[in-house]
């Protein structure tokens, strides 16, 4: 396997308090599957694939704040990240890392290399974070946000480091999610550690990716071809007609 940094992910059942064990986040499926069984992470690039609502993202945060980025996101290695309350999540998630994981993370705070993307908030960050040291010179209020985007990607998704993203798709067109899926396979290629969540068919079908499906059953290792989504998408694009009358009046 390529170098990666995070090989697996747990949860420290014995840090859990009893008046939490019953109410969010682990109630939701994912979260108990992880508490139960663990995951291991079998290469650079791993998807996180669900539904809206079935976890993705409190798992992304969780892995954001035990890797020591901020849940709400950016760049690692900034400063006071620690000084805020983590999430449920991230004060019990246990990272497995791997020995140039572990330099990184145990490493200064200013050796720490990686970034986490939220689509959810990238949009305010990013324009107040605009020409400050260590992000880009350009202005962002001034672009669409794919192009925006674009910004972001080319600039902060260079060396080697671990990469979260939560749904990137949400801003981007198909041509720029190909352009995504391009960069995320070159990230992980050149030693970068890629772990997305997303409900898009399009940047789940990154060759070379470890799928995890997400829902109502847990976690899952799947295939592209087996993916609720890939069915999903398949089967409106070639009929409309067949989802919409259920939806819609004729
Ligand atoms: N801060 C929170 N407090 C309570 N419930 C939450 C919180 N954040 C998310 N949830 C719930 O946890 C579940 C998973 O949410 P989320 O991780 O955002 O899903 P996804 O990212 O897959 O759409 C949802 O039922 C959501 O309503
Ligand atoms: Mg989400």
């Amino acid at each position: 396997m390529a170098e990666v940094f995070v090989e697996s992910l747990s949860i420290e059942q014995g840090l859990i308090s009893d008046g939490d064990r019953d109410g969010w986040p682990f109630t939701v499926p994912c979260v108990a599957a992880l508490a139960r069984d663990g995951l291991d992470l079998r290469r650079p690039l791993t998807f996180l694939v669900g539904e809206n609502g079935s976890g993705k993202s409190t798992l992304v945060e969780g892995i954001a704040e035990a890797f020591g980025l901020d849940a709400r996101g950016g760049r690692a290695g900034r400063k006071y990240v620690n000084a805020r309350e983590k999430t449920p999540l991230g004060k019990v998630m246990r990272l497995g890392l791997t020995r140039e994981g572990a330099r990184m993370q145990g490493g200064p705070r200013t050796r720490r290399r990686g970034y986490f993307l939220r689509a959810e908030t990238t949009f305010g960050f990013a324009e107040v974070v605009s020409g400050l040291p260590g992000y880009w010179a350009e202005d962002l209020s001034a672009v669409s946000h794919g192009e925006g985007f674009a910004v972001i990607f080319r600039s902060m998704f260079r060396e080697p480091g671990l990469y979260l993203m939560d749904e990137p798709e949400a801003a981007l067109s198909f041509g720029s999610c190909l352009q995504l899926v391009a960069l995320m396979h070159d990230l992980a290629r050149g030693g970068g550690q890629v772990i997305c969540a997303t409900h898009s068919p399009i940047l789940a079908a990154t060759p070379d990716a470890d799928i995890i499906e997400v829902g109502d059953f847990g976690l899952r290792r799947a295939r592209w071809d087996e993916l609720g989504i890939v069915d999903h998408w398949r089967r409106y694009l070639s009929e409309p007609a067949a989802y919409l009358r259920h939806l819609i009046d004729p």
